[in-house]
């Protein structure tokens, strides 16, 4: 019996785009976008996934017109707001990965109060990459290392970093038809699963889900070894 992926991450790309060919304003197309996410929440419970980390918004993103920003700010207070009693009823353990230090005092209580109010559920965990970068995260623990003069090392990077709370990601799903990683986790997606959709972000359903990790358990993951080392004939 094939072994779906544990940890899936996913770059939900196409939001702007999704309202664009509709004639609505980008935040419309973000606005569904928290829609897809909390269909994709369940849909991963269900399949038995046990982490799933997107990417909301990167550390490139404050370059966006003023209004968007103040725009996915709004927004994000609002989705915990509304999402978080339900998150918790459905046992999701929400945390937020990222840089804290640039964002308003009310968003930061937002995220500190949505993560203890679900630390205790056990059924997904849904990581929120939020102002995010791979490149932050490598320099913040780098920093973090020097700090306490501790050598730098693979495991002593790894262990502080931001994602050091997870396995890395088995399968890394990009929407939205660009297939680059755009700073996401550069160092975590070493050995991930790449998979890129064209479909929009508020788009990819559960039928999508399921085709991605269709072509995910066709994978054979070698991790620098060879087939024949994995007992498989070719
Ligand atoms: C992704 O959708 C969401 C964020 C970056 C916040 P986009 O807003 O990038 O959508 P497109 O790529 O412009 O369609
Ligand atoms: C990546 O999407 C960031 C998020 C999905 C949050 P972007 O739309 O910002 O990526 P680029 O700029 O097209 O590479
Ligand atoms: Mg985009």
């Amino acid at each position: 019996m094939v072994q779906g992926p544990h940890h899936i991450a996913i770059v939900m790309d196409g939001n702007g785009r999704w309202a664009t060919k509709r004639f609505l304003p980008r935040i419309a197309g973000h606005q569904q976008g928290v829609k897809s996410l909390r269909r994709c929440v369940k849909a991963c419970a269900d399949r038995n996934v046990k982490v799933l980390t997107v990417f909301a918004f990167s550390s490139e993103n404050w370059n966006r017109p003023k209004e968007e920003v103040s725009g996915l700010m709004d927004l994000l207070a609002m989705a915990l707001s509304r999402e978080v009693p339900d998150l918790l009823a459905d046992g999701v353990r929400l945390v937020f990965v990222g840089d804290r230090e640039g964002l308003s005092d009310k968003v930061k209580a937002g995220l500190a109060d949505a993560e203890r109010l679900t630390a205790h559920n056990t059924c997904i965990m849904l990581n929120v990459c939020f102002n995010y970068g791979g490149r932050w995260d490598i320099a913040q623990a780098a920093a973090a290392l020097a700090a306490k003069q501790e050598p730098i090392t693979e495991l002593s990077l790894d262990r502080a970093m931001a994602m050091s709370h997870v396995p890395d990601a088995d399968l890394l799903i990009r929407t939205g038809g660009e297939q680059r990683i755009s700073n996401f986790l550069l160092w975590q997606a070493a050995y991930s699963e790449l998979y890129f959709s064209d479909k929009f972000w508020p788009d990819f359903d559960e039928a999508a889900l399921d085709v991605a990790i269709a072509a995910y358990n066709q994978r054979e993951r070698r991790f620098g070894k060879t087939s024949q080392q994995l007992g498989e004939t070719v």
